[in-house]
């Protein structure tokens, strides 16, 4: 059994309450590889933003979760020799879908993990999460449950059409679980692809895709039900068209990507909506990275060349979504 106070690592019970406080959200960003990490972190300690680092089944997969926890680690001790004295750092189970997957990271040194039984029928879910929050509590680690469902590709959970949360439920869910923040579904997705051509308008001077709003009225009804709770956005990526572009034009193709608009994001993040998650948009930035630097330089095969330049453009995205969207700057 390892704390996360040994490593470094806080919860997200002070954090949170900041946020909602603040008018403000904490940025939840997935990793998988070093320079995704080093890229979080950097933006993180140049801008004195809380972060969290998120790790889902598909980094476990693809890194392995024990070395995902040492690179955590790591991190804590990089941000310090960044010049960052106190670093306001996370370790989030992203979509754990199991008690024995959520006990293990608790164990290992998690500051809080997620346990996604959304897709379960109604009591399950709170039986599932209620097991979760039993557990972590006694390490004061702390737990993020999910009601509603998103559409999109959670993992290996599939659901072609979003259910919105209903606002009725969440006093009975969070009372009767215990969990400490509660993700909803207002319209959000996964993924790089939000929304089909046939949801959205077409902006009539430019041609471009228009996505419909995000369903604030499901927000605010949730809010007034659980004044104060803390409330969080997965499927948060906004698909910045330059790299889809630069993407497309570099041999790439990715028709018709979309995701919410930053100024949604923006209003999200002044209410109690104090955790955005963003994956895809790393993703596309790194993509867009590696597709310039091997389009221009065709004889390059240092790896560092191209994902160091990934590694920039990332950064770059993240600073951007600390300071221009989720305004979190300067609260670390
Ligand atoms: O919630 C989904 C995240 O973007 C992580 O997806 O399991 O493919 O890493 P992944
Ligand atoms: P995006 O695919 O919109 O980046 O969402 C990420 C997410 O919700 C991780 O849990
Ligand atoms: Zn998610």
């Amino acid at each position: 059994m390892v704390s996360f106070k040994e490593l470094g690592l806080v919860n997200t019970r002070e954090m949170f309450a900041k946020a909602i406080k603040g008018g403000y959200a904490i940025p939840a960003f997935n990793f998988n590889n070093m320079e995704q990490l080093q890229a979080i972190i950097k933006a993180a300690a140049e801008t004195k933003s809380p972060v969290i680092l998120q790790v889902s089944k598909g980094a476990r997969n693809y890194a392995n979760q024990t070395l995902l926890r040492y690179m955590a680690q790591g991190a804590v001790e990089y941000a310090k020799e960044l010049g960052w004295e106190k670093p306001q750092i996370v370790l989030h189970l992203d979509h754990g879908d199991s008690f024995e997957l959520c006990k293990s990271c608790v164990d290992f040194g998690f500051s809080s993990v997620m346990i996604d039984a959304s897709h379960l029928p109604y009591e399950e879910n709170i039986a599932l999460t209620k097991k979760v929050v039993d557990y972590a509590h006694q390490f004061d680690v702390t737990v993020e449950a999910e009601l509603g469902v998103l559409a999109g590709v959670e993992d290996e959970v599939s659901s072609a059409v979003s259910h919105y949360t209903k606002p009725e439920e969440v006093v009975d869910f969070a009372t009767r679980t215990g969990c400490d923040s509660l993700a909803i579904s207002i319209g959000t997705s996964h993924g790089a692809y939000k929304f089909t051509p046939e949801q959205c308008t077409r902006d009539p001077k430019t041609g471009k895709l228009v996505p419909p709003p995000l369903a604030f009225d499901v927000l605010d009804a949730v809010m007034e039900q659980l004044p104060g709770f803390p409330i969080v956005l997965h499927g948060s990526s906004s698909v910045p068209q330059e790299y889809v572009d630069m993407i497309n034009s570099l041999g790439g193709k990715l028709p018709d990507a979309i995701g919410i608009p930053e100024e949604q994001l923006r209003k999200a993040a002044k209410s109690a909506v104090c955790k955005i998650n963003i994956d895809s948009d790393s993703r596309l930035a790194f993509t867009a990275a590696v597709r310039k630097v091997l389009t221009e330089k065709p004889g390059e095969f240092d790896p560092r060349k191209y994902c160091g330049v990934a590694r920039d453009f990332m950064e770059e995205l993240y600073k951007h979504k600390i300071i221009d969207v989720l305004g979190s700057d300067g609260k670390a």
